[in-house]
């Protein structure tokens, strides 16, 4: 008879976590960005999930590892670019398309940003490490490229 009232209280758990699940799932759903539904008990934090886009938090979460957080590059395994004193971050236009569609090597991470998140990421890098484009790319840009 302990087995069974084992049994019995194992499944109403599982009975439980399925709703808790259910729960969170729908949580996930209704909270604008939140990709993922484990951000709503905070047990998986997507890289991608901020409340307002802010490109230098993007950056340091997605791009930083394979560029580097000063932007120089890295050479190894793989080649990384460095985005420092690259001249073809001085067209807004090529480092959306890069970020949005990828390119060779360097996966298409924007398809897992919004517009505005991909514009500030893009921002930032054009004026960061050295960088001194001022010129603002805009959410609607990306948009256009998607
Ligand atoms: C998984 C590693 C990886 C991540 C993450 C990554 N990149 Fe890249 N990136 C690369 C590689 C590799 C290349 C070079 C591709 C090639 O030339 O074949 C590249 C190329 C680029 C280029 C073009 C450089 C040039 O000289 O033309 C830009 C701009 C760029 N990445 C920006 C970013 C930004 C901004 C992010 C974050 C939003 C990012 N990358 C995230 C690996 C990565």
């Amino acid at each position: 008879m302990v087995l069974g009232a084992a049994a019995a209280l194992a499944l109403g758990c599982m009975a439980a976590s399925a709703v808790a699940q259910t729960a969170a799932d729908a949580a996930g759903r209704a909270k604008p960005g939140a990709a993922f539904a484990g951000d709503a008990d905070g047990a998986f934090q997507s890289p991608f999930s901020f409340g307002e886009p802010d490109g230098e938090k993007m950056y340091r979460r997605v791009c930083a590892g394979c560029h580097m957080p000063d932007g120089k590059g890295a050479k190894g395994a793989g080649f990384y670019p460095a985005l420092a004193g690259n001249e073809n971050v001085a067209s807004g236009d090529y480092v959306v398309y890069v970020v949005v569609k990828g390119m060779h090597g360097m996966p298409g991470v924007g398809r897992m940003m919004t517009d505005a998140q991909v514009a500030d990421v893009v921002n930032y890098v054009r004026t960061s490490f050295g960088n001194k484009y001022r010129d603002k790319v805009t959410a609607a840009q990306v948009s256009a490229v998607r």
